[in-house]
Protein backbone atom coordinates (compact mmCIF):
# COMPACT_ATOMS: atom_id res chain seq x y z
CA UNK A 1 0.00 0.00 0.00
CA UNK A 2 1.70 3.54 -1.09
CA UNK A 3 2.35 5.59 1.82
CA UNK A 4 -0.20 7.89 2.50
CA UNK A 5 0.61 11.73 2.28
CA UNK A 6 -2.04 12.60 5.30
CA UNK A 7 -0.96 10.40 7.50
CA UNK A 8 0.62 13.11 9.64
CA UNK A 9 -3.03 14.25 10.81
CA UNK A 10 -4.00 11.10 11.58
CA UNK A 11 -3.40 12.77 15.47
CA UNK A 12 -6.29 14.72 13.80
CA UNK A 13 -8.84 12.28 15.54
CA UNK A 14 -12.39 13.26 15.80
CA UNK A 15 -14.04 16.40 15.02
CA UNK A 16 -17.24 18.45 15.06
CA UNK A 17 -18.42 21.18 12.76
CA UNK A 18 -18.81 24.18 14.18
CA UNK A 19 -22.15 25.50 14.40
CA UNK A 20 -23.91 28.89 15.39
CA UNK A 21 -25.90 27.14 17.93
CA UNK A 22 -22.99 25.91 19.96
CA UNK A 23 -20.36 29.20 19.86
CA UNK A 24 -21.38 30.02 23.22
CA UNK A 25 -21.26 26.76 24.58
CA UNK A 26 -17.70 26.55 23.48
CA UNK A 27 -15.99 29.64 23.83
CA UNK A 28 -17.49 29.62 28.03
CA UNK A 29 -17.37 25.80 28.36
CA UNK A 30 -13.93 25.45 26.20
CA UNK A 31 -14.74 21.57 26.05
CA UNK A 32 -12.15 19.07 24.90
CA UNK A 33 -12.35 18.58 20.95
CA UNK A 34 -9.73 17.47 18.65
CA UNK A 35 -10.67 20.17 15.70
CA UNK A 36 -13.28 21.48 14.45
CA UNK A 37 -14.32 21.96 10.76
CA UNK A 38 -15.56 25.67 9.14
CA UNK A 39 -17.61 26.24 6.45
CA UNK A 40 -15.20 28.15 4.58
CA UNK A 41 -17.90 30.87 3.50
CA UNK A 42 -19.35 31.38 6.82
CA UNK A 43 -15.57 33.29 7.13
CA UNK A 44 -14.61 34.79 4.02
CA UNK A 45 -15.55 38.58 4.94
CA UNK A 46 -13.51 41.30 6.34
CA UNK A 47 -14.67 41.56 9.78
CA UNK A 48 -17.70 41.18 11.88
CA UNK A 49 -18.71 38.95 14.87
CA UNK A 50 -18.27 35.22 12.94
CA UNK A 51 -14.86 36.32 12.37
CA UNK A 52 -13.90 37.23 15.94
CA UNK A 53 -15.91 33.90 17.18
CA UNK A 54 -13.70 32.45 14.89
CA UNK A 55 -10.39 33.98 15.75
CA UNK A 56 -11.27 33.00 19.50
CA UNK A 57 -11.99 29.22 18.26
CA UNK A 58 -8.46 29.27 16.67
CA UNK A 59 -6.57 30.63 19.67
CA UNK A 60 -7.44 27.20 21.53
CA UNK A 61 -8.29 24.46 18.70
CA UNK A 62 -7.23 23.08 15.73
CA UNK A 63 -9.65 24.04 12.17
CA UNK A 64 -10.10 22.34 9.35
CA UNK A 65 -12.02 24.24 6.41
CA UNK A 66 -14.57 22.84 4.50
CA UNK A 67 -16.14 24.32 1.45
CA UNK A 68 -19.78 24.56 -0.44
CA UNK A 69 -19.22 26.48 -3.23
CA UNK A 70 -16.20 25.55 -5.52
CA UNK A 71 -18.07 23.74 -7.58
CA UNK A 72 -15.13 21.68 -9.29
CA UNK A 73 -17.52 20.34 -11.79
CA UNK A 74 -18.94 23.29 -13.03
CA UNK A 75 -17.75 24.55 -16.78
CA UNK A 76 -17.46 28.21 -15.78
CA UNK A 77 -13.88 29.32 -15.27
CA UNK A 78 -13.09 30.10 -11.36
CA UNK A 79 -13.83 33.20 -9.74
CA UNK A 80 -10.49 34.74 -8.68
CA UNK A 81 -12.03 36.94 -6.13
CA UNK A 82 -13.62 34.03 -4.14
CA UNK A 83 -10.18 31.99 -4.70
CA UNK A 84 -8.36 35.19 -3.17
CA UNK A 85 -10.86 35.43 -0.10
CA UNK A 86 -10.47 31.86 0.04
CA UNK A 87 -6.52 31.85 0.34
CA UNK A 88 -6.84 34.91 2.68
CA UNK A 89 -8.97 32.37 5.15
CA UNK A 90 -6.52 29.49 4.48
CA UNK A 91 -3.81 31.46 5.40
CA UNK A 92 -5.64 32.95 9.11
CA UNK A 93 -6.80 29.19 9.99
CA UNK A 94 -3.53 27.16 8.50
CA UNK A 95 -5.65 24.75 7.64
CA UNK A 96 -3.78 21.71 6.86
CA UNK A 97 -5.73 20.76 3.92
CA UNK A 98 -8.71 22.69 1.77
CA UNK A 99 -11.43 20.39 1.33
CA UNK A 100 -14.76 20.85 -1.05
CA UNK A 101 -16.90 18.66 -3.23
CA UNK A 102 -16.89 16.63 -6.35
CA UNK A 103 -20.10 18.27 -7.44
CA UNK A 104 -21.11 21.06 -10.21
CA UNK A 105 -23.77 23.59 -9.05
CA UNK A 106 -23.02 26.73 -11.55
CA UNK A 107 -23.58 27.24 -14.70
CA UNK A 108 -23.54 31.30 -17.24
CA UNK A 109 -22.63 32.77 -13.65
CA UNK A 110 -25.75 31.67 -11.78
CA UNK A 111 -25.87 29.32 -8.93
CA UNK A 112 -27.91 26.98 -7.32
CA UNK A 113 -26.48 26.19 -4.26
CA UNK A 114 -27.07 23.07 -4.37
CA UNK A 115 -24.44 20.05 -4.78
CA UNK A 116 -25.30 18.26 -8.23
CA UNK A 117 -23.79 14.73 -9.59
CA UNK A 118 -21.44 15.13 -12.25
CA UNK A 119 -22.03 12.92 -15.46
CA UNK A 120 -19.33 10.41 -14.87
CA UNK A 121 -17.23 11.25 -18.29
CA UNK A 122 -13.72 11.42 -19.68
CA UNK A 123 -14.86 14.92 -20.25
CA UNK A 124 -15.99 15.39 -17.31
CA UNK A 125 -12.84 14.14 -15.18
CA UNK A 126 -10.58 16.72 -17.65
CA UNK A 127 -12.59 19.53 -16.69
CA UNK A 128 -12.82 18.60 -12.66
CA UNK A 129 -9.24 17.92 -12.53
CA UNK A 130 -8.10 20.65 -14.34
CA UNK A 131 -10.27 23.11 -12.03
CA UNK A 132 -8.78 21.13 -8.51
CA UNK A 133 -5.62 21.39 -9.82
CA UNK A 134 -5.65 25.05 -10.16
CA UNK A 135 -7.12 25.95 -6.81
CA UNK A 136 -4.32 23.48 -5.25
CA UNK A 137 -1.70 25.48 -6.93
CA UNK A 138 -3.36 28.62 -5.66
CA UNK A 139 -4.28 28.11 -2.27
CA UNK A 140 -1.35 26.52 -1.34
CA UNK A 141 -2.31 23.55 0.43
CA UNK A 142 -3.42 20.38 -0.41
CA UNK A 143 -7.23 20.14 -1.72
CA UNK A 144 -9.05 17.41 -0.97
CA UNK A 145 -12.65 16.83 -2.55
CA UNK A 146 -15.79 15.22 -1.07
CA UNK A 147 -17.88 12.35 -2.67
CA UNK A 148 -21.64 13.78 -2.51
CA UNK A 149 -24.84 12.22 -2.08
CA UNK A 150 -26.63 12.22 -4.98
CA UNK A 151 -30.65 11.54 -6.24
CA UNK A 152 -30.03 11.43 -9.70
CA UNK A 153 -27.64 9.79 -12.84
CA UNK A 154 -26.77 10.65 -16.26
CA UNK A 155 -27.50 8.41 -18.91
CA UNK A 156 -23.77 9.72 -20.68
CA UNK A 157 -21.97 8.71 -17.56
CA UNK A 158 -19.49 6.00 -18.90
CA UNK A 159 -18.07 4.94 -15.58
CA UNK A 160 -19.33 4.28 -11.88
CA UNK A 161 -19.01 7.06 -9.71
CA UNK A 162 -16.24 5.55 -7.46
CA UNK A 163 -14.34 4.88 -10.79
CA UNK A 164 -14.98 8.56 -11.61
CA UNK A 165 -13.62 9.69 -8.49
CA UNK A 166 -9.78 7.71 -8.86
CA UNK A 167 -9.85 9.05 -12.48
CA UNK A 168 -10.14 12.56 -11.38
CA UNK A 169 -8.09 12.59 -7.80
CA UNK A 170 -5.27 10.59 -10.04
CA UNK A 171 -5.03 13.47 -12.25
CA UNK A 172 -5.50 16.01 -9.79
CA UNK A 173 -3.00 15.10 -7.59
CA UNK A 174 -5.37 15.98 -4.31
CA UNK A 175 -6.64 13.78 -1.30
CA UNK A 176 -10.09 12.46 -0.75
CA UNK A 177 -12.85 13.83 1.98
CA UNK A 178 -14.99 10.42 2.01
CA UNK A 179 -18.25 10.88 3.25
CA UNK A 180 -19.62 7.18 4.45
CA UNK A 181 -23.02 8.45 4.88
CA UNK A 182 -23.17 9.85 1.46
CA UNK A 183 -21.49 6.65 -0.06
CA UNK A 184 -24.65 4.84 1.77
CA UNK A 185 -26.91 7.22 0.76
CA UNK A 186 -26.59 7.24 -2.97
CA UNK A 187 -25.56 3.31 -2.56
CA UNK A 188 -29.91 3.34 -1.71
CA UNK A 189 -30.88 5.91 -4.17
CA UNK A 190 -29.14 4.18 -6.87
CA UNK A 191 -29.06 0.54 -5.68
CA UNK A 192 -24.98 -0.18 -5.66
CA UNK A 193 -23.18 -2.34 -2.71
CA UNK A 194 -21.60 0.40 -0.62
CA UNK A 195 -18.75 -1.90 0.31
CA UNK A 196 -17.68 -1.88 -3.76
CA UNK A 197 -17.02 1.92 -3.07
CA UNK A 198 -15.24 1.67 -0.15
CA UNK A 199 -12.89 -0.90 -0.99
CA UNK A 200 -12.01 1.00 -4.72
CA UNK A 201 -11.31 4.17 -2.99
CA UNK A 202 -7.28 4.80 -3.22
CA UNK A 203 -6.30 4.74 0.31
CA UNK A 204 -3.41 6.68 0.21
CA UNK A 205 -5.44 9.68 -0.70
CA UNK A 206 -8.17 9.54 1.68
CA UNK A 207 -7.15 13.07 4.66
CA UNK A 208 -10.57 12.95 6.46
CA UNK A 209 -13.73 10.77 6.75
CA UNK A 210 -17.59 12.36 6.93
CA UNK A 211 -19.95 10.56 9.10
CA UNK A 212 -23.69 11.76 9.65
CA UNK A 213 -27.30 10.85 10.04
CA UNK A 214 -30.00 10.90 7.12
CA UNK A 215 -33.62 10.41 6.67
CA UNK A 216 -35.25 7.65 4.75
CA UNK A 217 -38.41 8.67 3.16
CA UNK A 218 -40.63 6.04 1.14
CA UNK A 219 -38.97 5.97 -2.22
CA UNK A 220 -35.70 7.57 -1.59
CA UNK A 221 -32.75 9.00 1.42
CA UNK A 222 -32.19 12.68 1.97
CA UNK A 223 -28.73 13.20 3.35
CA UNK A 224 -30.32 15.25 5.95
CA UNK A 225 -27.51 15.42 8.32
CA UNK A 226 -30.39 15.92 11.56
CA UNK A 227 -30.24 12.69 13.34
CA UNK A 228 -28.05 10.12 14.59
CA UNK A 229 -25.33 7.94 12.42
CA UNK A 230 -27.24 4.41 11.35
CA UNK A 231 -25.62 0.79 12.29
CA UNK A 232 -25.26 0.45 8.30
CA UNK A 233 -23.24 3.87 8.34
CA UNK A 234 -21.18 2.87 11.15
CA UNK A 235 -20.76 -0.29 9.33
CA UNK A 236 -19.07 1.55 6.66
CA UNK A 237 -17.55 3.16 8.62
CA UNK A 238 -15.27 -0.04 10.70
CA UNK A 239 -14.49 -1.23 6.96
CA UNK A 240 -13.34 2.18 5.76
CA UNK A 241 -10.99 3.21 8.41
CA UNK A 242 -9.70 -1.18 8.58
CA UNK A 243 -8.74 -0.51 5.07
CA UNK A 244 -7.75 3.15 5.04
CA UNK A 245 -6.24 3.22 8.86
CA UNK A 246 -7.20 6.00 11.38
CA UNK A 247 -8.04 8.70 10.05
CA UNK A 248 -9.46 12.20 10.70
CA UNK A 249 -12.96 11.86 11.22
CA UNK A 250 -15.68 14.61 11.70
CA UNK A 251 -19.35 14.06 12.56
CA UNK A 252 -21.65 16.48 10.11
CA UNK A 253 -25.03 17.87 12.10
CA UNK A 254 -26.11 20.65 10.28
CA UNK A 255 -30.17 20.77 10.71
CA UNK A 256 -32.36 20.16 13.75
CA UNK A 257 -29.18 20.44 15.80
CA UNK A 258 -29.23 19.10 19.45
CA UNK A 259 -26.92 20.59 22.20
CA UNK A 260 -22.96 20.52 22.18
CA UNK A 261 -22.89 17.61 24.25
CA UNK A 262 -25.24 15.69 22.39
CA UNK A 263 -23.62 16.10 19.11
CA UNK A 264 -19.90 15.20 20.95
CA UNK A 265 -21.22 12.10 22.16
CA UNK A 266 -22.38 10.94 19.07
CA UNK A 267 -19.30 11.71 17.38
CA UNK A 268 -17.25 10.06 19.94
CA UNK A 269 -18.61 6.46 19.03
CA UNK A 270 -16.25 6.80 16.39
CA UNK A 271 -13.44 6.29 19.20
CA UNK A 272 -14.47 2.97 19.44
CA UNK A 273 -13.68 1.72 15.87
CA UNK A 274 -10.69 4.17 15.79
CA UNK A 275 -9.25 2.11 19.14
CA UNK A 276 -10.07 -1.09 17.12
CA UNK A 277 -8.09 -0.28 14.36
CA UNK A 278 -4.75 1.27 15.65
CA UNK A 279 -4.54 -2.67 17.30
CA UNK A 280 -4.68 -4.04 13.97
CA UNK A 281 -2.32 -4.58 11.14
CA UNK A 282 -3.66 -2.47 7.87
CA UNK A 283 -5.83 -4.37 5.73
CA UNK A 284 -3.98 -5.01 2.79
CA UNK A 285 -6.48 -5.96 0.04
CA UNK A 286 -10.07 -5.10 -0.25
CA UNK A 287 -11.27 -9.04 0.52
CA UNK A 288 -9.81 -9.00 3.76
CA UNK A 289 -12.87 -8.93 6.79
CA UNK A 290 -14.11 -5.96 7.80
CA UNK A 291 -14.63 -4.88 11.99
CA UNK A 292 -17.13 -6.58 13.94
CA UNK A 293 -19.89 -3.23 14.41
CA UNK A 294 -20.10 -3.69 18.27
CA UNK A 295 -21.08 -0.40 20.73
FE1 LIG B 1 -20.05 15.41 4.07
Amino acid sequence: MPANRFNGFTEYGIGIGLRIPHYRHILEKKPVVDWFEVISENYMVDGGNPLAVLDQILEQYRVVQHGVSMYFGSVQPLNREHLQRLKTLVRRTKTPWLSDHLCWGSVDGRYTHDLLPIPYTWEAVDVTAEKIRHVQDFVEVPVVVENVSSYAEFHDSVMTEWEFLNEVVERADCGILLDVNNIYVSSMNHDFDPAVYVNSVPTERVAQIHIAGHSRYEKYILDTHDHPVIDPVWELYAQAIRRIGPTATLLEWDDKIPSFEEVHREAMKAEHFLQQVAKMPPALTAEEPVLEVAR
